[in-house]
């Protein structure tokens, strides 16, 4: 073995086990089983063009001096983001922990106990601070879920608004400005006429359905919005509030002034800025709104004893499952940035968060007094953490700042802002007297005291918040600790075991690849800094922009959106605006097969696109008689096709260059959904199928962990004319050279996690990658082959194989009474996450195992399904006391002194024999979605509130 291989380390099977697995499924090698996989006029000739491997060794040295590159200094720039500190028992034992970045979504909920509470505690603690009724469990930035408000608004408009016609929504010009640029790529497709104004000055008329504030403003200035918020409920307007959550443990929440959502950023609850992210934005509204309320929301129900237990709540009204009636096309949001920012909170609590915010506010009321006295002017009457000074020549103050690595806001030739964050300390607000003195030729005297100061009773916050037992209970290390090691023992992870989710690909998230995250000079970065600044990112950036270029076989690459929904959204926005340079704007309709995942229609929605629906046949292929029909009956007005490849059936299909030709041929662009792009690299790409555009989920095959929900990054790939159209940023200048408006907030949209993707493909080299991909069709492949003896596997290509993954029937069970979600539910007892349940098709289980499990995994997953097939055959037809039925066991069952059941304890929770070297318990019984639905309760509260006696 050579140890410094990484493709040793990152593909799970040796060379004697891939073998054994090539035998077993007939084919004499590698090579052979892709020529016989990948339709051989897609296949590439050439190997990729790719700098060679990397050791882990060399790529921590590379890293390292790539960091020092980036420039850290101290940052005042504000405008949503500000340095912060992650306690260390939180970035230890959660970003650093495999055991919360490696597990998948909560649809398992009897196995993510953990991340569910975690969850809950990041709702509470927003609605507590908010002063709202409910919140969801993350979004993916402040600006999008600004976009997201306006969009909730203008769909739940009253009928007089809606017989009205009303589109206006207004924008207060103290937004920030990356804001409104993600604001106005949202609301044109929906023609939404976005009013940007001044909130004192504004007339509201019965064209205004909505309206945006930001608390406190861009600038720092803290207004009471009391009167307008009422000003606009009298002509039936209602309004979101962008807030800056920590200023809320001081301000009154705009709950408390009649707002109907609040939004914003939770990036200063100690997640590092990144360059720009991931962070967790937070959306909150009234209860009234819960059916049209974006994201996934956790809610507390009980299991099939009674017990408390946790699930995501009302999933029919997610929004990408409503397809192309969905108001939003959001799906991986920000599971592990909220996790941490709830945890921040747990850990200092209300008194502690209170603490913080009000040294802030005492740092920038020092600062401020020292301003007044040397004659500055600062226009800010009321403020929290941010001061607007006039000066007489910004340039000369930037100039000496930057000497002194510091960076303000500069707003004009006579503005300058300064905002002061939880770090800063007498010392640093001395340095920006010194700064701002020098520069203005005043003279300078050094503080020697901080200032204490209340906030104006006028806008003091006076209701109690945080209030629940955990945010007041976890606040020494050690009870952090094990506070954070007791969610995390309740979930099942990928360092447990193989968690096989088709569409998902759960691979390795190597060490080496998340260890930079935690170094400074990577987390400290703040995203509108001069890009000299930040030479370290540019290289990494620049260089993975290219390599997915390489990759892909696209000419460039925005790695703006910050999921792969987010990726469809603006591969559909760059099309658009394609056609519309071509004086083409009627193309509008986008033909989706009616395999697509649901974010296809969803974002092609949200684009202003209409979509028209075409059939798959037998085989699960796509219908190319109907597509053709489709596409020639609309060719007059058609704008794209958007589609998945390999399908989301797992299958390389033939004809898929006769489908995009035919799309060319009728004046449309072709859009690949990239999710199955762990089935292509190094074998095929979306250029050589004949797409325009493509999206990356680089959480899924370019090794950024799933998060338990996000973050994820869905960069998009484009040829060559579309490249113009890349999307752009307001503040730093990204995209193309009629660049469409921001999709995301940040420039490089979630920047930090992009290290992850830049180290996985250095250290694999082009023939690591290829030789992943091989693998990972290898073993799907093999399991194929050990489950079909048992099972009905739909869908496989012309010569019997699949690609990347499977899907298991198991409808022909039903009529016995078992439905797939008690196989999902038994393989728990197993010591199994369960495959990806009923997508694409209902009744079934997609399997994909990814390169890194070993042929040991997979054959004790195959062991677990064959095993629970001969419980499936043993079992009396619709015996609702089944072991299948009861699944999953929990400690607590096999423990009690009763036992009812007519099969044994052992054979509850061991039925294999390898499982008691390695039993995963879950800790709650079957959960009950429904009682939840019914009884819809998504904070924190005290548990004999809600569960029935
Ligand atoms: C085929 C497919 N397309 C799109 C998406 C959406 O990606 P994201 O969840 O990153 O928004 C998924 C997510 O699982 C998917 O499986």
């Amino acid at each position: 073995m050579k140890t410094d291989v990484f493709a040793q380390r990152h593909i799970g099977s040796n060379q004697e086990e891939q073998a054994e697995m090539l035998k077993a499924i007939n084919v004499n090698s590698i090579d052979e089983l892709i020529k016989k996989t990948v339709p051989k006029d897609i296949l590439l000739q050439n190997e990729l063009q790719l700098a060679p491997a990397v050791s882990e060794h060399e790529y921590m040295d590379h890293i390292q001096k790539l960091s020092v590159k980036n420039k850290l200094f101290k940052n005042y720039i504000g405008l949503g983001y500000h340095p912060t500190i992650t306690p260390g028992v939180i970035q230890r034992n959660i970003l650093e922990n495999p055991g919360w970045y490696t597990a998948y979504t909560p649809y398992q909920a009897e196995i993510a106990q953990g991340r569910l509470e975690a969850l809950l505690n990041f709702q509470t603690m927003v609605t507590d601070l908010t002063g709202m009724e409910i919140a969801n469990a993350s979004l993916l930035d402040e600006g999008t879920a600004a976009a997201e408000a306006m969009i909730l608004l203008f769909n739940t408009r009253s009928r007089n608004q809606k017989k009205k016609d009303a589109l206006q929504f207004f924008v207060s010009e103290n937004v920030l400005p990356q804001t409104i640029d993600v604001l106005t790529s949202r609301a044109t497709p929906l023609h939404i006429d976005l009013v940007i104004g001044n909130h004192e000055t504004f007339e509201f008329s019965e064209n205004v359905f909505g309206g945006l504030v930001q608390y406190p403003g861009k600038n720092g200035k803290v207004v009471d919005y009391t009167d307008f918020v009422k000003k606009a409920n009298e002509t039936e307007v209602r309004i979101a509030v962008a807030a800056d959550l920590l200023s809320l443990t001081l301000l009154t929440p705009p709950g408390e002034w009649g707002a109907d959502v609040v939004v914003g950023t939770t990036q200063r609850f100690g997640i590092p800025m990144g360059y720009g992210g991931p962070h967790a934005a937070y959306f909150a509204t009234k209860e009234e709104y819960k059916r049209s309320l974006p994201g996934r929301i956790i809610g507390v129900t009980k299991d099939i004893d009674g017990n408390r237990a946790l699930r995501m709540a009302l999933q029919t009204r997610e929004q990408h499952i409503k397809r192309e009636k969905a108001t939003s096309n959001i799906c991986t949001a920000q599971v592990l940035l909220a996790v941490m920012a709830g945890m921040y909170t747990v850990f200092h609590g209300p008194k502690g968060l209170k603490y913080i915010a009000s040294k802030i506010l005492n740092h920038t009321y020092t600062l401020n007094s020292a301003l007044k006295d040397l004659g500055f002017e600062q226009v800010n009457k009321v403020f929290f953490d941010t001061l607007n000074i006039t000066v007489p020549s910004a340039s000369k103050v930037k100039e000496i700042a930057e000497l002194l690595q510091v960076n303000f806001l500069y707003n004009s030739e006579t503005s300058v802002t300064i905002a002061i964050n939880e770090t800063t300390n007498l010392e640093d607000i001395n340095e920006i007297v010194r700064i701002l003195t020098k520069a203005t030729g005043k003279n300078f005297t050094e503080i020697h005291e901080l200032k204490e100061v209340d906030v104006k009773p006028e806008f003091k916050r006076t209701s109690d918040y945080l209030t629940n037992p955990v945010f007041n209970t976890h606040h020494s290390e050690t009870a952090m600790m094990r506070y954070i090691k007791k969610l995390e023992r309740k979930d099942l992870s990928l360092n447990h075991s193989m968690i096989s989710l088709g569409s998902c690909t759960m691979k390795l998230n190597a060490a080496s690849e998340m260890l930079p995250l935690s170094w400074p000079n990577w987390g400290n970065i703040h995203p509108f800094v001069p890009v000299d600044q930040a030479q370290g990112y540019q290289e990494v950036l620049k260089g993975l922009e290219n390599d997915l270029n390489e990759i892909t076989g696209f000419y460039a690459t925005s790695l703006q959106p910050n999921s792969g929904a987010q990726g469809e959204y603006a591969g559909l926005l760059a099309i658009k605006a394609y056609h519309e340079s071509r004086g083409d704007s009627h193309r509008h309709i986008c033909l989706i097969p009616s395999s697509a995942h649901g974010t296809n229609p969803a974002s092609a929605v949200m684009a202003g696109m209409k979509v028209v629906v075409t059939k798959a046949t037998e085989e699960g292929n796509i219908d190319f008689e109907d597509l053709k029909e489709k596409a020639i009956l609309h060719k007059d007005n058609l704008s794209c096709l958007m589609v998945t490849y390999p399908s989301t059936h797992g299958v390389f299909e033939s004809g898929i260059k006769e489908i995009t030709q035919l799309i060319h041929d009728n004046g449309g662009q072709v859009y690949m959904d990239g999710a199955n792009m762990n089935a292509q690299v190094g074998l095929t790409n979306p250029a050589t199928i004949g797409a325009d555009v493509c999206h990356l989920n680089l959480h899924k095959t370019f090794a950024i962990p799933h998060g338990g929900g996000g973050p994820g990054v869905g960069p998009i790939c484009v040829v060559e004319h579309l490249a113009p159209f890349l999307p752009s940023n307001p503040v730093v200048k990204t995209g193309g050279e009629n660049a469409i408006k921001a999709v995301s907030s940040a420039p490089w949209g979630s920047a930090l996690v992009c290290l992850i993707s830049y180290g996985y493909i250095k250290m694999l080299g082009a023939k690591g990658l290829k030789s992943a991909t091989e693998n990972a069709i290898l073993n799907a492949n093999y399991i194929k082959t050990k489950l079909e003896a048992e099972y009905n596997i739909l869908y496989s290509g012309e010569n019997g194989f699949c690609a990347h993954e499977m899907i298991v029937d198991f409808r022909s069970f039903k009529a016995k009474g078992i439905e797939v979600v008690d196989v999902a539910k038994r393989l728990m007892d197993y010591g199994f996450h369960a495959p990806t349940v009923s997508f694409p098709v209902a009744g079934t289980l997609m399997i994909e195992p990814t390169e890194s499990e070993n042929k040991e995994e997979l054959d004790t997953f195959i062991n677990a399904l064959l095993s629970i097939k001969a419980e499936i055959d043993e079992q009396d037809f619709h015996d609702e006391n089944s072991v299948l039925k009861n699944a999953p066991h929990t400690q607590q069952m096999l423990t009690g002194d009763q036992w009812s059941f007519n099969y044994s304890r052992q054979k509850a929770a061991y039925p294999l024999e390898n499982i008691a070297d390695n039993k995963f318990w879950p800790t709650v019984r079957r959960v009950d979605d429904a009682y939840g639905d019914r009884n819809l309760v998504c904070s924190c509260e005290p548990i004999e509130n809600y569960i029935e006696a």
